[in-house]
């Protein structure tokens, strides 16, 4: 990006009184962790229908769970990149600022932003499938435990396809949409709903830039799109 396309950036942020960021699993690459449809994603090695559905987990949860457990690691072996650290630094110095993500790593929490969103859950709890308990996600979670005393079954605490997103969780990601002045999408394709739709004029009046290395299917529908990965433009930007 040449340096006055890069200041008047900057300088949109300074002037927004409200901010809302976008994030999707492009920003997690940048600290190690697989995309889903990228080269080396998640969804072109395993079956979404499997893992990722109230249906496989019903056929097999002790599958759903153990993959879950391998991601969970995952999370825990990698650290909050500069792209994680730079949003929370600009949250610090924003009048209004929220994080709507996708993810459900925690890197974002990690990271140090406190606004955060989290539109798709987190792995950091299980929570159980009949009543309203929860339980940490961790390493004392017992995998071959699965049956909860109510007689319900303990799963992720996340979203999978073909369920609904948590209500308060969406309409506050829907309420910092419409207040936003600018919009940062940042490492997602932008093809699931409804987190998709935030960044389009349907849901925003705000000024949305899109930072991704590749086109999406948001790209002809945001004010301005920035070729770039996630760290070479956020760092810069909470400089
Ligand atoms: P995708 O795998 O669909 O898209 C990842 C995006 O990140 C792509 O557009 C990449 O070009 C971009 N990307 C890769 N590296 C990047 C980098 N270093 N900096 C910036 N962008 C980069 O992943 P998501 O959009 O996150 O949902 O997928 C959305 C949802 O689909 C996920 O939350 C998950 C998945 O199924 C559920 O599990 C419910």
């Amino acid at each position: 990006m040449d340096d006055d396309r890069f200041s008047e950036l900057r300088g949109r942020l300074a002037a927004a009184g409200s901010v809302c960021v976008l994030t999707g699993s492009g920003i997690s690459a940048e600290s190690g962790l697989p995309t889903f449809r990228g080269v080396g994603g998640l969804w072109r090695a395993h079956r979404v229908e499997e893992l990722a559905s109230p249906e496989g987990f019903t056929r097999d949860p002790h599958l759903v769970w153990s993959w879950y457990a391998e991601r969970r690691r995952a999370h825990a072996q990698v650290e909050p990149s500069p792209a994680h650290r730079a949003l929370a630094q600009l949250e610090r110095r924003a009048q209004r600022f929220t994080l709507v993500t996708q993810n459900v790593d925690s890197l974002h929490r990690r990271a140090g932003s406190r606004n955060v969103l989290e539109l798709h859950g987190a792995l950091r709890e299980a929570r159980c499938t009949r009543c309203t308990a929860r339980r940490p996600f961790d390493e004392s979670f017992d995998l071959d435990a699965l049956a909860h005393d109510c007689g319900g079954i303990w799963r992720p605490d996340i979203v999978w396809f073909g369920e609904s997103l948590p209500r308060d969780v969406l309409e506050a990601a829907f309420e910092a949409a419409r207040t936003a002045d600018l919009m940062l999408v940042v490492g997602t394709s932008g093809i699931v709903q409804p987190a998709a739709s935030l960044a389009t004029k349907r849901c925003t009046g705000a000024y949305v830039v899109e930072i991704n290395p590749e086109q999406t299917a948001l790209t002809p529908l945001v004010d301005r799109s920035i070729r770039a990965r996630a760290t070479g433009v956020l760092p810069l930007l909470a400089a």
